[in-house]
């Protein structure tokens, strides 16, 4: 199975996410391409089975290195005629989106639309989204956002368990991906509509 995954990270919490996830699908036998946002403009996001995308949750957004790839790309692939009416699921095509969050005012609610979002692009392009993972980041220079908000004492996080974990999910993905390839009915997602 191949992945990539693509982030942008400016004080380094979504980058350890990254590196576990890495740690994770490599442990479950993928084969893994990681590159930071600005540099992953020639990836082709059909040529994996799973994209991983990470970022920080910038005002209930996605910051703007990331947003100007994720509209980059669709712009680019809406052009070739890869989005389609009614956005038929490319069968074994998926993605991941991860968005850490510091949730200082109203806790998780302020990086949920951060992960929509992200997650239509692929969505549109027929790449169906697996999960959005929302992993909790200190909020490096600023104590107060760190211990007084939402979620109380938040600093050090995401911490070695918090790591572990992501670890642990992402090295479940590999197999989960294929059982979905050899039976497409049984995708959650198809369970929806
Ligand atoms: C300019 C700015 C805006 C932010 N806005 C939000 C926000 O809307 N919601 C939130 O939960 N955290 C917000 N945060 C906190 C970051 O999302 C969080 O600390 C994140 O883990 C940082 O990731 P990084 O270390 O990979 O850059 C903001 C941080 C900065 C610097």
């Amino acid at each position: 199975m191949k992945a990539a995954i693509i982030y942008w990270s400016k004080t380094g919490n979504t980058e350890k996410v990254a590196a576990s996830i890495r740690q994770g699908l490599e442990a479950g036998g993928a084969d893994v391409v990681l590159k930071r946002a600005e540099q992953a403009a020639d990836v082709d996001f059909y040529d994996y089975d799973l994209i991983c995308v990470g970022f920080p949750s910038y005002q209930w957004r996605p910051p703007k290195p990331m947003d100007q790839f994720l509209t980059g790309k669709f712009n680019a692939y809406r052009r070739e005629g890869h989005v389609k009416t009614g956005a038929p699921r490319v069968p074994g095509k998926y993605a991941l989106i991860f968005c850490t969050y510091s949730g200082p005012h109203t806790g998780i609610d302020e990086a949920i639309p951060a992960g929509k979002y992200a997650g239509q692009f692929f969505e549109h392009l027929g790449i169906s989204v697996l999960d959005e993972w929302y992993v909790v980041g200190e909020y490096h220079g600023s104590v107060e956002k760190s211990t007084m908000g939402r979620l109380g004492d938040i600093q050090g996080r995401p911490n070695e368990e918090d790591l572990q974990a992501i670890q642990q999910d992402a090295s479940r993905l590999p197999l989960l991906i294929e059982s979905y390839t050899r039976a497409p009915l049984q995708e959650p997602a198809d369970k929806e509509q």
